[in-house]
């Protein structure tokens, strides 16, 4: 395990963990001081292309927005998705993560799943590759409807023993997603690892929001999101007053001509 990653596993039960997702060198920049994990994430599919799925992100585009991110980060941990159809068997997994590993220059590699993955994170941490595991909601596996997980026994326990597993396995934290209070709380008691809440919770060891989300540039509905600023009034003010100053002849002035 790197440095790095040791660092951000040593602070669980000392501080929560801000984690963060970017999909450009621009945001990145701006976040790469507050956060100790950046995350590119395949929500980018949803939050940027408007796919309804994360299933139709692709390796490239994850590649080519994770290069961009890179650019923006010197001090946090770089966290890179697995996009949906890239870790089928152990092969796929480990040369395609070896890729992003290598094109993009990031720390560690996320993948969805407990006991169905677990030999393919065997295999990414045997072969030196860090993974972050991400339980509860799925968005690759999710047909329909989002739900919250980790409320009937049968979830509970089959997601106390997938934390269980993946830990086991290797995975160096684990992203809990739209999972009930009660058992993010019992999983990141247990762990030795740090556990990421996205909507499971304060009880976890840190917390993750897409970062779009939370600077209002999205209209996101969604239970657990809280929107910390208005970026979409900031950017229409902006944008008004160069609109008017074009119209008016106002701009550009001498002192932006050559
Ligand atoms: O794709 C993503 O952005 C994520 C986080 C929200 C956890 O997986």
């Amino acid at each position: 395990m790197s440095q790095k990653i040791n660092k951000f596993i040593n602070k669980k039960n000392k501080t929560k963990l801000v984690c963060l997702t970017a999909y450009s060198k621009n945001i990145a920049e701006e976040i790469d001081q507050f956060a100790d994990l950046i995350l590119v994430g395949d929500s980018l599919g949803s939050v940027l292309y408007n796919f309804t799925t994360t299933r139709k992100v692709t390796l490239n585009m994850m590649i080519e927005h994770a290069k961009s991110v890179r650019l923006g980060v010197s001090k946090s941990l770089l966290v890179v998705d697995m996009p949906y159809n890239t870790y089928r068997t152990k092969s796929e997994a480990l040369k395609n993560c070896k890729k992003v590993m290598k094109e993009t220059k990031c720390d560690a590699v996320k993948l969805e799943g407990g006991i169905k993955i677990k030999k393919i994170i065997e295999t990414l941490t045997k072969n030196k590759i860090p993974v972050m595991g991400h339980l509860g909601l799925l968005p690759q596996s999710v047909r329909g409807k989002f739900k919250s997980k980790g409320k009937s026994d049968r979830e509970i326990k089959q997601i106390m023993r997938d934390a269980k597993i993946i830990e086991k396995a290797g995975v160096f934290s684990i992203v809990l997603e739209c999972v009930a209070s009660d058992l993010s709380k019992k999983i990141t008691k247990e762990a030795k690892i740090p556990t990421i809440g996205i909507g499971s919770s304060v009880h976890c060891d840190g917390q993750v929001l897409v970062t779009d989300d939370l600077i209002g540039l999205t209209n996101s509905k969604i239970k657990f999101v809280k929107k910390y600023v208005n970026t979409k009034s900031l950017i229409k003010k902006g944008v008004q007053k160069f609109k008017s100053e074009v119209l008016k002849k106002k701009y550009p002035t001498k002192k932006y001509s050559y």
